[in-house]
């Protein structure tokens, strides 16, 4: 069942658990989740990143869209980390309405102008819409704590940036970061208890892989409703192919969309949104 992710966002945080969006790349990518999500009746998101919908164009929308709808369980399909206009044209044009709009590389005045302007017209379209407002780097490595600080969201600015903009869902900057954690995990919990206590759409948080399950199980206490994971997937799917002495092709196809439902069960589970379908 294809669903809009603002509604499954919504129905998250009403119902204390969370959606996890899972970064695809291809058909093993979506059987993968797919069948994770009908396994364990849970919601779920296919999220493409731009890099991977430059690769796939509209084949990979219209799949990852034609999947949704046949899936026994709610689906909704996400363009992730969009910050080009041209990616987010493409997508539209393809079908796919939930965008994020991704200024976090831009000042905080520019954020707002370039959130503002893609989302009345993502609204316009019917479309939803998540924005950044911090920055999520690939690492903290190299940087002072003050540093550290003014790439994370601010309570107020991230109150008024969700009036300015009017967008659907927020991604906040806590101190998680993309790809692999090269320290221990450090979230800032006392800024999420802040945003959340102020803001009124669902929270989203990047950057989940390598989270330790503990620490996701508090964002949830806390508010987050929708968790992105990119880098476990991949891990998972690049190992197996390394590891792999299968001289069939559809066998070895068969083992990485095995290896990468492993991770997304867990994560469904993790999320608490397992029956939530
Ligand atoms: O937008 C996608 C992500 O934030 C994924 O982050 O690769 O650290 O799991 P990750
Ligand atoms: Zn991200």
């Amino acid at each position: 069942m294809f669903f809009s992710t603002k509604e499954l966002l919504n129905d998250a945080l009403q119902g204390n658990y969370a959606i996890g969006a899972f970064n695809i790349y291809n058909l093993e990518g979506v059987k993968a989740v797919i069948s994770a999500a009908e396994k364990l009746k849970s919601p779920v998101i296919l999220q493409i990143h731009p890099a991977a919908l430059t690769y796939g164009k509209e084949a990979l929308v219209a799949m990852c869209l034609s999947a949704a709808e046949a899936s026994c369980v709610p689906t909704g399909v996400h363009l992730d980390h969009s910050s080009k206009p041209e990616e987010i044209d493409l997508a539209l044009s393809s079908g796919l309405h939930s965008i994020m709009v991704d200024g976090s590389h831009l000042d905080y005045q520019r954020n707002i102008e370039f959130t503002q302007k893609l989302t009345q017209r993502i609204h316009s379209l019917d479309g939803v819409v998540e924005a950044e407002l911090g920055r999520i780097s690939g690492s903290e490595d190299g940087l002072t704590v003050p540093e550290i600080e003014a790439k994370m969201t601010d309570p107020q600015r991230a109150l008024e940036f969700v009036a300015l903009t009017q967008v659907d869902m927020l991604a906040v900057c806590i101190g998680n970061v993309h790809g692999r954690y090269s320290k221990p995990v450090n979230l800032d919990w006392q800024r999420l208890t802040n945003i959340r206590q102020i803001i009124n759409i669902p929270l989203v948080l990047h950057g989940t892989s390598g989270v330790p399950d503990e620490m996701v199980i508090k964002c949830i206490e806390l508010g987050i409703s929708k968790f992105n994971i990119n880098t476990e997937l991949r891990q998972a799917y690049m190992k197996t192919i390394a590891q792999s002495q299968e001289d069939d092709l559809l066998g070895l196809m068969n083992n990485v969309v095995n290896a990468m439902q492993t991770v997304v069960e867990a994560k469904l589970r993790l999320f608490g949104s397992q029956g939530k379908a």
